[in-house]
């Protein structure tokens, strides 16, 4: 008998190893403005304003900066024991791990899952104050939640079909002609996504990102970065996605860590919700006002910790040639992550050499 998926209600926190503590402090609460549920010694637990549940960010303090866990909730007690029957059938490394093994966090099981990320599933959670209304703690963009993770891998078909498995709508998704798929964007709370899937050297964290109330407030991050003459650490925006129309900003913070500011993207809850399907040679997908993009966003990302706390090994995915589209004279070139830039005169718009970007 085939063990079923857990029911995952949504993408629910994350943590990530920092070699300063201080420093990590400085970026997520005094500038981003999250919310500080709890400190150890050598942790932060941190979350958005509209968040109940104990933290949606984890800071741990270690010689690497990784990323340690992305923690998916699950829709009650008995799916924990689901998902433990689930990857222990997949083959999967799998641990159960008591309440509090992650402060704030009930009974969990922690697995390897079969892309090679580290994944925590658990249903009960400390709940704290939702500071949605309390105006007067507001700062930085006034985070609102967690809102998803972007996750690189070599085979995004495969993690395509993996993610299907475990009941993950596809809102949006990048591809060819031919309906090769260059990135996908999946979901099961009803928004566009909890996860990204985006081609490259993986299992690699492309970024996390944060929701916020509208435009003003990414916008108002740039001022505040710009007054602390922290403005470098502005990687990519502010702009708009064609995927997911999100209104966005990249960040990185003083680890590296890519953080996503995001508004604006819409809901996908009804069962027959259409999947938006770009084609790899529009250069809306990615910018809807066609802005370029810094080469460090697509060749950066944070290493991965396993279930034993080593750094995952990773994959480079197949070299893809620069390919001519078909009939339309317009060369197309591979600059990873989200597939093809249409390059004209040879080149490459964003300044990459031809070939594929690891
Ligand atoms: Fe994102």
């Amino acid at each position: 008998m085939t063990a079923r998926p857990p029911d995952i209600i949504r993408s629910a926190f994350v943590e990530l190893v920092v070699t300063d503590l201080d420093a990590a402090r400085w970026f997520y609460v005094d500038v981003l403005g999250l919310l500080v549920t709890a400190e150890q010694p050598d942790a932060l637990y941190l979350r958005a304003f509209e968040e109940y549940l104990h933290h949606s960010l984890v800071l741990r303090r270690g010689d690497t900066p990784a990323l340690a866990r992305m923690g998916y909730r699950v829709r009650g007690p008995g799916e924990v024991d689901a998902a433990q029957r689930y990857y222990s059938r997949l083959g999967a490394p799998v641990h159960r791990v008591p309440p509090g093994a992650t402060r704030g966090i009930g009974a969990a099981v922690r697995v390897q899952d079969p892309l090679g990320f580290p994944v925590e599933f658990f249903y009960d959670a400390e709940h704290v104050e939702r500071c949605t209304q309390h105006y007067h703690l507001h700062r930085g963009n006034a985070p609102t939640r967690l809102d998803h993770f972007n996750v690189m891998v070599p085979d995004v078909e495969a993690a395509h079909a993996y993610y299907a498995g475990l009941g993950f709508g596809v809102s949006e998704t990048i591809e060819d002609d031919e309906q090769n798929l260059y990135a996908a964007w999946m979901f099961r709370k009803p928004t566009v996504h909890d996860i990204a899937l985006t081609g490259g050297d993986g299992p690699r964290l492309h970024h996390i990102a944060f929701a916020t109330g509208e435009r003003a407030q990414v916008l108002h991050t740039c001022d505040v970065l710009g007054a602390l003459h922290e403005e470098a650490r502005i990687e990519r925006g502010p702009g708009r996605h064609g995927v997911s129309n999100a209104f966005y900003l990249y960040l990185r913070d003083p680890d590296g860590h890519r953080i996503e500011i995001y508004t604006s993207d819409y809901y996908t809850g009804d069962p027959d919700n259409p999947t938006v399907r770009w084609n790899v040679t529009d250069n809306r997908r990615r910018s809807f006002w066609g802005h370029e993009v810094a080469p460090s966003w697509y060749t950066e990302a944070s290493t991965v910790l396993g279930t034993d706390g080593t750094p995952v090994p990773t994959t480079p995915p197949p070299v893809r040639e620069a390919e001519r589209a078909g009939g339309t004279g317009v060369e197309v070139v591979a600059v990873g992550a989200d597939g093809f830039s249409v390059a004209t005169g040879g080149g490459c718009s964003e300044g990459f050499e031809l070939g594929h970007q690891t």
